[in-house]
């Protein structure tokens, strides 16, 4: 079988899984993406992007060592260390080269990382290119990785690696335990805030803040083509930490620094999430009344409601075809499928932004709950 033959074959029983993927534009309401206070859209966040390239032009023209650095980045990088009460920040192209770059830069031979099982696939991956040994702990399971870490026979460093609120399912980790392991059994906390930084907490700064554990946190990995609007990603932390990921930081060092234009925008974004507590607030809000008006039609709803919201359906066809009956209905909401998410639990994941009106989630639920009956009563609804 030549290289052909077998790709073929591959893309095949993707095709036959019901898995694949193509590319489609946004079309209707948004209930998908990740701009959860509507900033990509912002005005004052275009004019300071168009600003910025005025300013600094399109690209970086190097790496930040080399001659891509410029004095912006420096600015929303101290700007958000001071958002984030952090002593210092570094910001990458994208949450996913930070997550690539922090584990193999920290973690060493001898060492052992305990990761969620559900941890996000930029974090498998870092976790593949570091040396440790990786022991994976119940999803969001303070006994079970309790008892492993105590367990564990550790040469080196122990470290914990989390998503504070899960991408794909919307639950929140208990970090407030997960500080006490750390203290009782000297381990090293790493937190990926990607879905969080920019809502949670007083001053929007995520989970860790509103946990008030910031003092018991390596490092936290916070993207900023999320809640923020705009891309790339601030990887948060104490002084001699960021500095030490300066000097060896792979993905960091050897890679074209992002437009400084993005940073720019950046300083403007960090400014108006903590400035508006309303914006973050009404989210919240529309949690709240989103997981209530699912509890009434009947679908089992989380104890904490948070902007992800997903309805596991099962089969990757069966997940197709409710987010294909949604999208007719004008709601722009897209099945998730393995390996995105583990095997037999394809979903919709629906993301709430500030956007989104009471009415339309009123009318969302009612199409939602058909759809679903409709596939239990054809026998294809897990
Ligand atoms: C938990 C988590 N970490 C990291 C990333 C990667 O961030 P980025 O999209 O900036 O590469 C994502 C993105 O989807 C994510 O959900």
């Amino acid at each position: 079988m030549d290289l052909n033959e077998r790709i073929r074959n591959r893309l095949e029983s993707i095709e036959r899984a019901g898995e694949k993927r193509s590319m489609t534009e946004p079309r209707g309401i948004d209930l998908s993406s990740n701009d959860y206070l509507c900033l990509a859209e912002d005005p004052r966040l275009k004019e300071a992007m168009l600003d910025g390239v005025r300013r600094y032009g399109v690209g970086s023209t190097a790496s930040r060592l080399l001659r891509g650095h410029r004095e912006v980045f420096e600015r929303a990088e101290s700007e958000f260390a001071k958002f984030k009460g952090t002593q210092r920040s570094l910001y990458f192209a994208t949450g996913y080269q930070a997550n690539l770059g922090i584990f193999q830069t920290f973690l060493e031979e001898g060492d052992v990382v305990f990761s969620d099982e559900l941890n996000h696939a930029s974090i498998i991956d870092g976790i593949r290119l570091s040396k440790a040994e990786k022991v994976i702990f119940e999803h969001g399971h303070a006994e079970d990785l309790r008892t492993k870490i105590e367990s564990a026979n550790v040469q080196g460093e122990r470290f914990i690696v989390t998503e504070s609120l899960f991408s794909m399912d919307g639950d929140v980790a208990p970090l407030d335990e997960y500080a006490a392991i750390c203290r009782d059994t000297g381990t090293n906390l790493i937190v990926d805030e990607a879905h969080a930084v920019g809502i949670y907490g007083k001053k929007g700064s995520g989970l860790i803040e509103e946990a008030g554990i910031g003092d018991e946190v390596l490092l936290s990995v916070n993207t900023a083509g999320k809640a923020l609007g705009v891309a790339g990603a601030f990887v948060s932390g104490a002084e001699w930490a960021i500095e030490y990921l300066i000097q060896r930081c792979r993905s960091f060092i050897f890679s074209t620094a992002p437009p400084p234009a993005l940073a720019y925008a950046l300083t403007k974004s960090i400014g108006i999430v903590e400035i508006e507590e309303d914006r973050r607030n009404r989210l919240i809000e529309l949690c709240g009344k989103f997981s209530l008006l699912l509890g009434e039609a009947g679908f089992v709803v989380p104890e904490r409601p948070t902007q992800i919201v997903p309805v596991v359906i099962g089969r990757s066809e069966d997940a197709t075809a409710v987010a294909s009956e949604l999208q007719e209905a004008g709601f722009d909401i897209r099945a998730i499928r393995p390996p995105t998410v583990p095997e037999g639990t394809a979903r919709l994941r629906i993301s709430l932004n500030v956007g989104v009106s009471e009415a339309d989630l009123e009318r969302l639920v009612v199409l939602l709950r058909n759809a679903v009956t409709k596939q239990i009563e054809t026998g294809f609804f897990v």
